[in-house]
């Protein structure tokens, strides 16, 4: 009988993997809560009409993508594909519309949408998000952008941020219909897909990937040349905040995203370093999203980090978290050794080795478990009371005294 694997595009996470996990999770929810964000989880499961209503029926997420069955109570549920519907569901659900104020939230784990795996996509992954409700000022929308910058830069991840407006209610009606005129003159020459979406959700037709489509739409009418006066101001504030703190952005018209449920501000963060799957995060904002779920007119803006997207980038700055490993050449200095690493672990992870070996055995065994310092303890350190220690990332190494460790 053959052993039974993970499902397809579906890992485990364990060892030095998990660990950059917890590590990435308790930096960017400390970055999150110094903006005022709190915790937030809501269910894995919920019903497939709150993705439909939310996410839109003609996205590839709610069309192909969705883990959906009916249930033994004969519910038509699914594994959530994001996060912010089931945010906002709860929003509604616990009344926070009616309460008024603003409401920040941040959350953190696994999604589900059946796409065809490759490097940097999978079946199930995992995204770290933050929901804020309640607050419409354009100062908000920059506020969530610069939170995505202050995790990426901590974890040491350069990007290239991705910008553009998708209107209002007053002013993407308009603008719609505009360029379904334009694309039904060139439709013939569109692909498959593209004729498909003129008639469910033109806009999408922008974020075509077919080179030919791509060449054809260069001169369709761009959303921000039709923006409404308020809508514009916002978009032209949006710029001159992330300017005025540093931040570079690419205007893109041609950045829809691949859920329906944006208004104004729709942003994207991609990384270069990481082939294909390139964008990192994504976000904007969804003023109508409360609403439509029947919920109170709320204004709400956020965003979601992939964060098997950024694992790899992350992984050299993580190895840096300080973790010792302590080794003894020799039996007769354990009892120090081990009382040395006990006091050293009250601020700093610490791995010991309790089996003696010679000096090349521990480096390796160091290496295996990704500590970044090797503590070594012979019986010339022991009878002088101090201990060999080598950084191995700045390669550094000296012999100290023990109370200086
Ligand atoms: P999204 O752009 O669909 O937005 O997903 C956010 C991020 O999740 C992407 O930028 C990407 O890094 C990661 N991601 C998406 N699909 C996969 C996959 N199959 N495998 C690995 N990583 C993936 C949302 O989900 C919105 N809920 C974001 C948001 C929050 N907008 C407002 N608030």
């Amino acid at each position: 009988m053959s052993n039974i694997q993970s499902l397809r595009g579906m890992k485990d996470i364990l060892n030095s993997e998990s660990e950059l996990f917890t590590y990435f999770i308790k930096h960017a929810s400390q970055i999150a809560q110094n903006h005022g964000y709190s915790y937030i989880e809501t269910p894995i499961l919920e019903e497939t009409a709150l993705f439909k209503r939310s996410v839109g029926e003609s996205s590839d997420i709610v069309n192909k993508e969705m883990y959906q069955f009916i249930d033994k109570g004969e519910n038509d549920v699914c594994l959530r594909p994001e996060g912010t519907a089931g945010v906002v569901r709860s929003f509604i659900q616990n009344k926070l519309d009616r309460a008024g104020g603003t409401h920040r939230y941040y959350y953190y784990g696994s999604m589900f949408r059946y796409e065809r795996p490759q490097k940097g996509r999978l079946r199930q992954f995992h995204q770290f998000g933050c929901e804020s409700f309640g607050v419409d000022s354009i100062y908000e929308d920059a506020n969530v952008i610069i939170m995505i910058k202050q995790i990426l830069d901590f974890c040491g991840i350069k990007f290239k941020l991705q910008l553009n407006s998708l209107g209002c209610k007053e002013c993407m009606p308009p603008y719609r219909e505009k360029l379904v005129q334009h694309l039904n003159n060139i439709r013939t020459e569109l692909c498959e897909d593209c004729n498909r979406r003129i008639e469910t959700n033109p806009i999408r037709v922008l974020d075509c990937k077919n080179e030919k489509c791509k060449t054809l739409l260069v001169d369709a009418p761009k959303i921000t040349h039709n923006l409404c006066e308020n809508c514009d101001t916002n978009f032209e504030k949006l710029k001159t905040i992330l300017t005025a703190n540093g931040i570079e952005f690419e205007i893109d018209t041609n950045l829809v995203r691949g859920l329906d449920y944006y208004t104004q501000t729709a942003f994207e963060f991609v990384s270069d370093e990481i082939g294909a799957q390139s964008a990192i995060a994504g976000g904007g904002r969804y003023d109508r999203l409360v609403e439509f779920l029947g919920g109170r007119a709320t204004p709400a803006v956020g965003f979601a980090i992939g964060i098997e997207r950024i694992w790899e980038l992350i992984k050299m700055k993580a190895n840096q978290n300080e973790h010792y490993y302590f080794g003894a050449l020799d039996e007769s200095c354990m009892d120090k050794l081990f009382e040395v690493a006990s006091n050293k672990r009250l601020s700093t992870q610490c791995s010991v080795e309790y089996t003696p070996r010679g000096f090349n055995k521990h480096f390796k065994q160091a290496e295996k478990i990704n500590a970044t310092h090797v503590a070594i303890m012979g019986e010339d350190e022991l009878k002088n009371s101090t201990i060999y220690v080598k950084n191995l990332l700045s390669k550094e190494e000296k012999t100290i005294s023990i109370k200086d460790l």
